[in-house]
């Protein structure tokens, strides 16, 4: 599935449907180059969950927790990890229980793709704007953004 992007309100309005539509135990995972959008996504997402604040992006921390969203979100951009065994050093499962985990840069940590409740989307540059290409874990059927 395809969704066009052509503007940060369409950006906006995704992040929106995706916060509505996640639970617990998913994995939102963001890939794409370096300003494709992934980083103004996931804040899109936050926002829906009713996070108000700044969202930082996690480049250095690699991990940021927000616990007072429902549900509950650890956003992650594994950027800088030289070896995907790194992501269980992080103490990542901890991070995970009982939240949705945001993932920029996902490859990196190894991938999430054989989890059922992983929706993977592929920001990338159209235009002026950005599309994402849209795959759903097997949990997600039914709740597609
Ligand atoms: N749909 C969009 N249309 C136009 N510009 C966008 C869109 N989404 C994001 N941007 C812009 O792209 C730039 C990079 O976004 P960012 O989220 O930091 O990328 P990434 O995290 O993938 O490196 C920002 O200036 C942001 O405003
Ligand atoms: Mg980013």
């Amino acid at each position: 599935m395809t969704v066009d992007l052509p503007d940060l309100v369409a950006m906006e309005a995704f992040g929106l449907r995706i916060a509505a539509n996640m639970r617990a135990g998913d994995v939102i995972s963001l890939s794409g180059p370096l300003g494709a959008g992934k980083t103004t996504l996931a804040r899109a997402i936050l926002r829906g969950a009713g996070h108000e604040g700044e969202v930082p992006s996690p480049t250095f921390t690699l991990v940021e927790m927000y616990d007072a969203t429902n549900p509950p979100i650890a956003h992650a951009d594994f950027y800088r990890l030289d070896d995907p065994s790194e992501a269980a050093e992080l103490g990542l499962d901890d991070y995970r229980e009982g939240a949705v985990l945001i993932a920029e840069w996902p490859e990196r940590a190894g991938g999430f793709a054989h989890e059922p409740g992983c929706l993977r989307i592929a920001v990338s540059f159209a235009d002026d704007g950005r599309k994402a290409i849209v795959e759903c874990g097997a949990d997600w059927l039914g709740r597609a953004p």
